[in-house]
């Protein structure tokens, strides 16, 4: 096999900017902050950031509603503190990945306000309005992601306007050349910054059915869940228009070196995987988010596991992710004991991991007092559980106040109530803490190309336990992982094996006997 490029060998750290650091004490996150945590990232041993937006944007979703897409928000700095953070990571070797949102602007985007302004406007079909029905009605049953329809009524001009999101997040109309053009515009714009790829907002929601037919309602919905599920998303999602869109964005990147195209999409696999595009020309990685969604169940992770490596188009390259900004966290999912375990599947599958800041403290869901919520969603739904506030708090540097996250009286989400113990400084202080395991495995990629870029056999799933191999040449690891409370016994040919790493961080050597302890994930050398 040829030389990995960086993207395929190496590991992605997500970090949500008005969580991370923030330099001037005004109890947000900023790129100065992250800029003076760097070498923390180096130490822990990942290749690249992605950092969620920091544009300009009345923050109606928290930068996901972006006002300028070539500045940066006052909040996080400047363009000046951008440079210098993709200067300063680039000496140390790691990777700056953005956030693209194309889906959709903010309201007070000039382009929207021109557009809105009158329907004879130059920009009027760079979004998308429509007429009523008769009854005053919307144009159709879409519902918008955060609840309610997609479509507000605009008095100045007497049309319905589109928005996926919030009615502050009007969607772009991806069938307009100019948007294209005007958009691989900003996407020329970073890369000639220096920026080494982007993770694309939504992208397999760019392009809507022409005629905006409505959807079929969903059989399934109940009330209580959230207004989306309302209708199955047959018209608004994944038409097959959408890859001729990224196929360009991707060919903007082709012209420099070695960037990445990543893009969101929550899809079922054999749908997702048509996102690498005729000829391999889509996105690069099209974010697989099958861990984030699965039971934590051995035989159902085996399953999905060989059912997406079946998938893979010849030449797409795997990944997963644990975690992000939207989901609730693999702690707070899975539990502190099988974190670990996660965290070895995670950076010990086939293909590129994708971590979330947090995730390698074992941050939980952090509990967020009423008159503290944020997230629009959850003040849109309330009630429902679907608020992404308690995986979005802030990082937890040390022990000191705030955790060293920030001077300000009071930081914009609270912390975890565990800051004292749960920190940077305290993990890193602690021989077998969860932060000393994330180190160890990234530490094992870089050391044991098999685990970066060898083949992947699944040899075993029973009940509680997954047992894989990862190969390249000569080499040949076993990765074994208990996925249950009860220590579980192993195939009798792995007696003898070497200890590589075990999650525990309490064993290396001979396995004498071939039994997984606990909650335990093994590295093995037959
Ligand atoms: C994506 C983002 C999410 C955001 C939404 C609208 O799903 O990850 O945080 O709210 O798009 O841009
Ligand atoms: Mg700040």
């Amino acid at each position: 096999m040829a030389e990995p490029l960086w993207w395929q060998s190496g590991a992605i750290y997500q970090i949500y900017p008005r969580s991370f650091q923030d330099s001037d004490g005004d109890g947000v996150g900023d790129l100065d902050g992250i800029r003076s945590r760097l070498d923390y990232l180096t130490w822990l041993g990942v290749d690249a950031i992605w950092i969620s937006p920091i544009y300009p944007s009345p923050m109606a979703d928290f930068g996901y509603d972006v006002a300028d897409y070539c500045g940066i928000h006052p909040l996080f700095g400047s363009l000046r503190d951008f440079d210098a953070l993709v200067a300063e990571a680039h000496a140390r070797g790691l990777k700056v990945i953005l956030d693209f949102v194309p889906n959709h602007t903010s309201d007070r985007h000039p382009w929207f306000l021109e557009s809105r302004a009158s329907r004879a406007n130059a920009k009027r079909d760079w979004y998308v309005w429509r007429d009523g029905k008769a009854d005053g009605a919307p144009p159709n049953n879409w519902m918008s992601q955060f609840g309610g329809p997609a479509w507000t009524y605009d008095d100045a001009t007497r049309q319905w306007y589109l928005h996926s999101f919030l009615r502050q997040q009007p969607d772009l109309n991806w069938r307009n050349p100019q948007v294209r053009a005007a958009m691989n515009a900003v996407l020329d714009f970073w890369l000639r910054r220096g920026v080494d790829g982007f993770r694309v907002d939504v992208i397999w929601l760019l392009i809507k059915d022409e005629a905006l037919r409505d959807n079929p309602p969903n059989p399934a919905w109940q009330p209580g869940q959230a207004d989306i599920g309302r209708n199955l998303q047959v018209y608004n999602a994944d038409q097959p228009e959408v890859h001729e869109v990224i196929a360009g964005m991707r060919q903007v990147l082709d012209r420099y070196d070695e960037r990445v195209l990543i893009g969101e999409i929550y899809l079922p696999v054999e749908r997702l995987v048509t996102y690498y595009g005729k000829g391999l020309g889509g996105a690069q990685l099209p974010f697989n988010f099958q861990l984030i969604l699965a039971a934590w169940d051995a035989p159902k992770i085996a399953r999905l596991i060989e059912e997406y490596e079946g998938h893979l188009p010849p030449g797409g390259w795997p990944n997963w992710v644990l975690g992000n900004h939207d989901q609730p966290r693999i702690a707070a999912r899975v539990g502190s004991e099988q974190a670990r375990v996660a965290a070895m599947l995670l950076l010990t599958l086939r293909g590129t991991p994708t971590l979330y800041y947090g995730d390698e403290l074992g941050l939980g869901r952090v509990a967020i007092p009423r008159d503290a919520v944020q997230d629009p969603w959850e003040k849109n739904e309330p009630g429902l559980g679907l608020g992404r506030d308690p995986s979005r708090t802030p990082m937890q540097w040390n022990a000191g106040r705030h955790a060293a996250f920030t001077t300000a009286a009071k930081p914009w989400l609270p912390l975890d109530a565990d800051h004292a113990r749960m920190n940077v400084e305290t993990l890193r202080a602690q021989p077998r803490s969860l932060l000393k395991l994330y180190h160890a495995l990234l530490a094992l990629r870089r050391r044991h190309r098999a685990l970066t870029s060898g083949s992947f056999k699944l040899i075993s799933a029973d009940a509680h336990t997954l047992v894989y191999e990862r190969a390249l040449g000569a080499e040949r690891l076993v990765v074994a992982l208990n996925l249950g409370a009860e220590p579980q016994r192993l195939s009798d040919h792995l007696g003898g094996a070497e200890v590589l790493l075990s999650t525990a961080l309490n064993r290396e050597g001979t396995l004498a006997e071939p039994i997984l302890r606990a909650n335990e994930g093994l590295v093995l050398r037959p």
